[in-house]
C-alpha cells in the first residue's frame, strides 16, 4: 500500500529539523515506506560496521529489531542515544536462546569434559547478553555475510579438537559448516535447550564438532525443497538465491547462497531477462523485483510471508519517535547495561576485525 502522504510531509519535516543530530539506520527487511527515511541501509554486519559512522549524532534511529539496535548502542559512543521505533520488534530465533539456558549448557559441557574445546560463536541474531557470554569465553559474533571467516578463525582457537557451539540458528551454523568448511553433516549436532544434556549423549558430544543450538528462523524456515522443484519445472533457466538460514535441504537445491546484501549485488548483476526465485523476507524480494523490471524476480513460497517484527516498524511508529525527538524526549531507547556492553564488545570487535 502507498504510504500515507500526511506521515511522509510529518516524517520529513521531523528529519528536517533533526538535521545532522540524527542519524536514521534501516534493515533491507524494513518496510518501502520506512526505508525510505534511511540514511544508511544495509544487511546485519552492515549497519553493525556503519553504526558508528556518525559519531556526531546524537540519535540513532534503528529501523530493524532489537538485537540490531542493541548492537550499535554497543558500538557506538556513551552520548549517542540508540531509538527503536516500536519496543515490540524482537526477533523470534534471536528469543530462542535465553541466557540462562546458555550458561546451563555450558556448564553441562564442563561437567561432559568437553568444555575446554568448545568456543561459542553467536549469530548477530541474539540477545546481548549471549553475545557477552561469547566474549566472555573466547567467542566471537558472526553475521550470515562472515559466517565461513568466523567458524574459520573458531576453529583455530583450540588446535584440532576445537569444537564449536553455535547460537542460536542450527541452519546458518549447519549450511556454514557443512557447505563451507567441509564438516560432515554427521559431525553436527543439535543441543536442544529443553531437554537435559541438550539431549544428546556423551559419545554424541564427543565425536561432533559443531554443536548447533535448536533454534531458526520462522520466516526462512517457509521455504521448502518442494517448491523449489515445482518453479524449476515451470520456469527455464531459473536461478534459486537463497538466504543461509534457510533449511539445509533448501539451500542444498540453491544455486546461490548469501545475506542480504549478498542477494541485493547478485540481483544488480544479473542479466536482462534472467529468472529469479529469491528466499528471504517479503519486504526485501518485493523491492528488487520492483527496482529490476527487466529481470523475472519472485517469491520462494507460495504465500505470503513478512517477518512481522521486522513490519512493527512502521511510518505511524517512525513519526511518533522523530517528533518525540524534536521535543526533546527521547522515547523507546535501547540502553545495554555497562557490564554486558564491555563483554559483547570484545565478541563484536574479534568479528569486526576478522579478516576480508
Ligand atoms: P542479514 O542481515 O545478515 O542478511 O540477516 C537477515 C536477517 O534475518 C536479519 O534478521
Ligand atoms: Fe528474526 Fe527471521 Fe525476522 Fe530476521 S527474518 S528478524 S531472523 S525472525
Amino acid at each position: 500500500a502507498p504510504s500515507d502522504p500526511d506521515l511522509v510531509a510529518r516524517a520529513r519535516a521531523a528529519k528536517e529539523k533533526l538535521g545532522e543530530r540524527l542519524f536514521v539506520l534501516g534493515h533491507h527487511y524494513q518496510r518501502d515506506e520506512v526505508i525510505q527515511f534511511a540514511d544508511v541501509t544495509g544487511d546485519s554486519f552492515k549497519l553493525a560496521r556503519d553504526a558508528a559512522a556518525r559519531p556526531d549524532a546524537e540519535y540513532i534511529v534503528f529501523c530493524g529489531v532489537h538485537f540490531m539496535a542493541e548492537s550499535a548502542d554497543i558500538l557506538t559512543g556513551p552520548r549517542q542515544r540508540v531509538i527503536l521505533p516500536d519496543l515490540a520488534a524482537g526477533c523470534s530465533m534471536a528469543d530462542m536462546a535465553r541466557i540462562a539456558q546458555v550458561e546451563r549448557a555450558w556448564e553441562a559441557l564442563a561437567a561432559a569434559g568437553v568444555q575446554d574445546a568448545v568456543v561459542p560463536v553467536t549469530y548477530m541474531n541474539s540477545s546481548a547478553a549471549i553475545k557477552a557470554f561469547c566474549g566472555r569465553n573466547g567467542g566471537v559474533v558472526c553475521t550470515s555475510s562472515n559466517a565461513e571467516v568466523a567458524l574459520d578463525w573458531a576453529f583455530q582457537q583450540k588446535g584440532a579438537d576445537t569444537k564449536v557451539l553455535f547460537l542460536p540458528d542450527q541452519h546458518l551454523g549447519r549450511n556454514t559448516a557443512v557447505l563451507q568448511l567441509g564438516i560432515g553433516l554427521d559431525e553436527c549436532v543439535v543441543w536442544n535447550p529443553h531437554k537435559p544434556n541438550g539431549g544428546l549423549s556423551a559419545e554424541e558430544l564427543a565425536n561432533a564438532r559443531m554443536i548447533l543450538w535448536k533454534g531458526h528462523c520462522s520466516v526462512h524456515g517457509r521455504f521448502s525443497a518442494d517448491v523449489i522443484d515445482e518453479l524449476r519445472a515451470k520456469v527455464p533457466d531459473l536461478n534459486v538465491l537463497v538466504h543461509p538460514e534457510c533449511q539445509h535441504e533448501v539451500v542444498l537445491k540453491a544455486d546461490l547462497v548469501g545475506s542480504t546484501e549478498f542477494i541485493i549485488k547478485t540481483i544488480e548483476a544479473a542479466p536482462a531477462g534472467s529468472s529469479w526465485a529469491i528466499g528471504t523476507e517479503l519486504n526485501l524480494v518485493q523491492r528488487l523485483a520492483d527496482a529490476h523490471p527487466d529481470k523475472n524476480i519472485m517469491f520462494l513460497d507460495r504465500n505470503v510471508c513478512y517477518c512481522s517484527t521486522m513490519n512493527r516498524i512502521d511510518l505511524p511508529h517512525f513519526v511518533w519517535a522523530l517528533e518525540n525527538l524534536v521535543e526533546g524526549v527521547v522515547v523507546n531507547q535501547i540502553e545495554v547495561d555497562p557490564q554486558t556492553e564491555a563483554d559483547a564488545l570484545t565478541a563484536l570487535q574479534r568479528m569486526l576485525d576478522l579478516p576480508g
